[in-house]
């Protein structure tokens, strides 16, 4: 039985998503690389994606975040904390979160930027339930935005048709009592970082060693784009999801039959059938939405939580544990209840 008082209160009270408007489907590959429409469906579940046809990574963001505050019925000004996740931020400094924080005329917020890869929204919800303990701290707006098809390799066939472009937001207040976080479980593997790379590309300082061989690089292979070995990502991300979505579970005194809905990382519709498999949870409990998405890294979870939501698929007062796995690698689970 499931411990009734979350050991972290917050409730979510707004979600909203943007995509950018060109969809783009998998035969349009085609005229890329040696692929098909027939290998990426099967493969993935990916049958197209939302690319952004100049969006920068604040705009979407903020558009994200216009719709969650609306949601939520909450002006920018009663923001205290702005959270972002992202690996492609639009510059080093400032900080997208601080942009977004200009962008809405949300002058009380203070601002940060979280780089998970795809377990960031795990991430950023542990970390604003926690800000949400200090008394000084009532609203807090995460915001998940990733402009993937900019550190994409267009010309490389294995990576280049599972990636698509996006943002959503949560807001989230600290409640009543009756809603939050029961347990949360994260980690990092960073000895198995060189599977999931890509490069930050900088000028040369004229004071650095011509002979690199005096500090090698942890990354040889890393590229400014993506480069992924994906059978160990797919076998990492099956054993993490499960686990840790069990480890939640026994954290909090749950059994599965507490559980109404699991809502993991979206990156490839067989990862989350191997995991709901292991986990022994029937695949109509647990969300699956990649079709017209494809892979967004840390947006795709609070996407399929506005999707869900929206459509009644979650509701007040259900049990819900998500799951995240990624770049790093990283990996994290919450169990909450909405
Ligand atoms: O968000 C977190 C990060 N990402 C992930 O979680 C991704 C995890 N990994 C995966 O989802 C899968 O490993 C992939 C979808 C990336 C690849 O699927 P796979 O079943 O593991 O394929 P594979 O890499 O073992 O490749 C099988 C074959 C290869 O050809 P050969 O060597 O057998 O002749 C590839 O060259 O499929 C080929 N291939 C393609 N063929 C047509 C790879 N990509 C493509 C493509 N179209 N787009």
């Amino acid at each position: 039985m499931i411990n009734k008082e979350p050991i972290r209160p917050l409730s979510i009270d707004g979600t909203g998503h943007y995509l950018p408007q060109l969809e783009v489907g998998n035969d349009e590959f085609r005229q890329l690389v040696d692929t098909s429409d027939e290998w990426i469906r099967t493969r993935t579940g990916i049958r197209s994606r939302h690319l952004a046809e100049g969006e920068a990574v604040w705009y979407m963001g903020a558009q994200a975040a216009r719709a969650a505050l609306a949601d939520a019925c909450c002006t920018a000004e009663e923001i205290d904390v702005i959270l972002v996740t992202t690996v492609t931020p639009d510059y080093v400094t400032p900080s997208v979160s601080c942009v977004i924080q200009a962008e809405l005329g949300a002058r009380r917020a203070f601002c940060l930027d979280l780089n998970v890869a795809c377990s960031g929204f795990v991430y950023a919800l542990d970390l604003a339930s926690r800000y949400l303990q200090d008394p000084a701290i009532s609203t807090v707006l995460i915001v998940a935005a990733e402009l993937l098809s900019s550190i994409t390799d267009f010309t490389d066939r294995s990576t280049c048709v599972l990636f698509g472009d996006g943002a959503a937001a949560v807001l989230v207040r600290r409640g009543d009592g009756t809603s939050g976080i029961h347990a949360v479980e994260l980690g990092a593997e960073g000895e198995k970082g060189e599977v999931l790379t890509a490069s930050i590309e900088r000028p040369t300082s004229p004071f650095a060693a011509a002979d690199r061989g005096r500090f090698p690089l942890r990354f040889s292979a890393a590229r400014p784009t993506l480069q992924m070995a994906g059978r160990e990502v797919f076998r990492f991300a099956v054993t993490v999801l499960a686990d840790s979505v069990q480890a939640v579970l026994a954290k909090s005194g749950a059994g599965m039959e507490d559980l109404d809905y699991v809502i993991p990382h979206q990156a490839n519709d067989r990862i989350l059938e191997a995991a709901a498999k292991r986990l022994g949870i029937s695949s109509d409990r647990v969300y699956a939405g990649l079709d017209t998405i494809g892979n967004t890294s840390s947006v795709s979870i609070p996407l399929a939580l506005d999707r869900c939501r929206r459509s009644g698929r979650v509701r007040r007062g259900d049990t819900i544990a998500i799951c995240g796995f990624g770049g790093g690698l990283t990996y994290g689970a919450a169990l909450f209840t909405l």
